[in-house]
């Protein structure tokens, strides 16, 4: 029963937040310049013991919110070291200008580019990675296309309780225009790719592990690190 539920929620998702059909997108190597100040700039690690992990995904999609919470971060959890966690929270959202300021339409609705500005803030606030992921997978969790703005404002204040984050910072980012900015910056991220489904991954700038990672990432990442550390053996 369990199962058949679960592969409704898959379908379900994969209806609602791929755009077009799911093919392969043999894209190798991803320059990341227009990120600049956003995004740190991401060389191929010359480490390793490193996997760097790039997540293209949209707040409010079932797949997206599923990747944060059974993936990404029970797998940050316990290979922190060894993972260089990129978050690119825009989806397949869309950038309008107007007067000086940035608009933006998302595909689940007005709710989904707020909780993506409040993604984007968390990981400007924060600067760790870790942080953020833990965070931002909070907000995924207790929040979905249903939420009311008050309901998501207390999940905010709940999530910053419990992963002690202090959410006035993340608040200031996405009234004023760092919010704004952040956001655009995610965008012209996505658009250069132009992902046909979210969440995308890349894994060292490579779409090579993208299956294979999407519904077991600690097992990819452990295949991928050589020497394994201990974390892999467990
Ligand atoms: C990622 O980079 C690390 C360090 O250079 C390397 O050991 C690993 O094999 C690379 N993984 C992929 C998937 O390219
Ligand atoms: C980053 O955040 C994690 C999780 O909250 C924490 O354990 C770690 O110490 C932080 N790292 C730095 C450099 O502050």
């Amino acid at each position: 029963m369990f199962q058949k539920v679960l592969l409704f929620q898959i379908l379900i998702s994969a209806a609602i937040c791929s755009r077009g059909l799911r093919n392969t997108v043999s894209t190798t190597f991803i320059k990341q310049t227009t990120t600049g100040t956003i995004t740190s700039e991401i060389p191929v690690s010359t480490r390793n013991d490193k996997v760097e992990l790039t997540v293209y995904y949209e707040t409010l999609c079932p797949a997206s919110v599923d990747f944060f919470v059974t993936q990404l971060k029970p797998t940050v959890k316990r290979l922190t070291e060894h993972l260089d966690v990129h978050l690119i929270p825009y989806g397949h959202a869309k950038t309008f200008r107007s007067r000086g300021r940035y608009f933006f339409d998302c595909q689940h609705g007005r709710r989904e580019c707020f909780a993506n500005m409040v993604h984007a803030c968390a990981i400007d606030v924060l600067r760790n990675n870790t942080h953020s992921i833990f965070f931002n997978s909070c907000l995924m969790q207790y929040i979905s296309y249903q939420s009311n703005y008050d309901y998501f404002v207390s999940v905010v204040s709940w999530c910053g309780y419990t992963e002690k984050v202090h959410i006035a910072e993340i608040w200031k980012c996405v009234k004023g225009l760092r919010g704004n900015i952040l956001l655009k910056k995610y965008g012209d991220a996505t658009h250069e790719l132009s992902p046909s489904y979210v969440p995308y991954l890349m894994i060292n700038g490579s779409t090579q592990h993208q299956d294979e990672a999407s519904s077991d990432l600690l097992g990819t990442v452990c295949r991928i690190l050589n020497p394994k550390p201990k974390a892999c053996r467990s």
